[in-house]
């Protein structure tokens, strides 16, 4: 399923374009098929060390997002996502570097398998990277909010932070749910994607892949 919907989102991708590159399992399949069908690209810009690695070794250049200006086009992978096409994402722990790009692209594709598509988000525990010395603050807030966090212990993320995934969340209002949580002292980015959703959703299923 992840090969069939990179293969339907490759179809997206003008030639010669900077394209944004997200994180994951979903898009490793994307390189793969554009190092595999020699897709030319005029660069990349990456979200994580991971993605920067294996679009160096297919023969990409990776761009700073400083000198490349702002992008026509994103593609990423999410963990959950609901019908206003508002995500969690985050899993990977690149979630920072995803929603600076999300936010510098005119453009969102976001590819899923069927399974990520919920009605209403927070089933999957909800990434919130955090500045190392706020890790418990931030986790005190969190509970107030009505969430279970727990400390991703043994991941430092690219940007040399650590993550708590919150648990129990029935997120009904994204968008004040986003804002509630980046309003805490020490978090760095929280994993909901619903200020800047995604625009377009590629969702593979059993018959296909589908457009949100
Ligand atoms: C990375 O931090 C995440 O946001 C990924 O986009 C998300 O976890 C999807 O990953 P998969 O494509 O491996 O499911």
């Amino acid at each position: 399923m992840k090969h069939q919907v990179a293969a339907a989102a490759l179809q997206h991708i003008p030639d010669d374009i900077v394209l944004g590159v997200g994180t994951g399992s979903t898009v490793n399949a994307l390189i793969r098929l554009m190092c595999e069908q020699g897709k030319r690209l005029a660069g990349c810009v990456s979200s994580s060390e991971a993605t920067s690695a294996l679009l160096r070794d297919g023969g990409y250049e990776v761009m700073d997002l400083n000198s490349s200006g702002e992008l026509a086009l994103y593609v990423d992978g999410a963990d959950e996502c609901d019908p206003n096409r508002c995500l969690i994402k985050g899993g990977g722990a690149a979630l920072t570097r995803e929603k600076i790009i999300a936010a510098a692209s005119r453009r969102f594709v976001c590819i899923i398998d069927a399974s990520k598509q919920v009605e209403v988000l927070g089933a999957f525990p909800l990434p919130v990277e955090v500045i190392p010395m706020a890790r418990s603050h931030v986790a005190r807030q969190l509970l107030k909010l009505g969430g279970e966090p727990m400390w991703r212990e043994n991941v430092i993320t690219d940007n040399g932070n650590q993550v708590i995934d919150v648990g129990r969340l029935e997120i009904h209002d994204p968008l004040a749910m986003e804002d509630s949580i980046n309003g805490i002292a020490g978090v760095v980015t929280v994993g909901l994607f619903a200020r800047r959703p995604a625009d377009q959703v590629l969702v593979a299923t059993a018959d296909g892949v589908v457009t949100l």
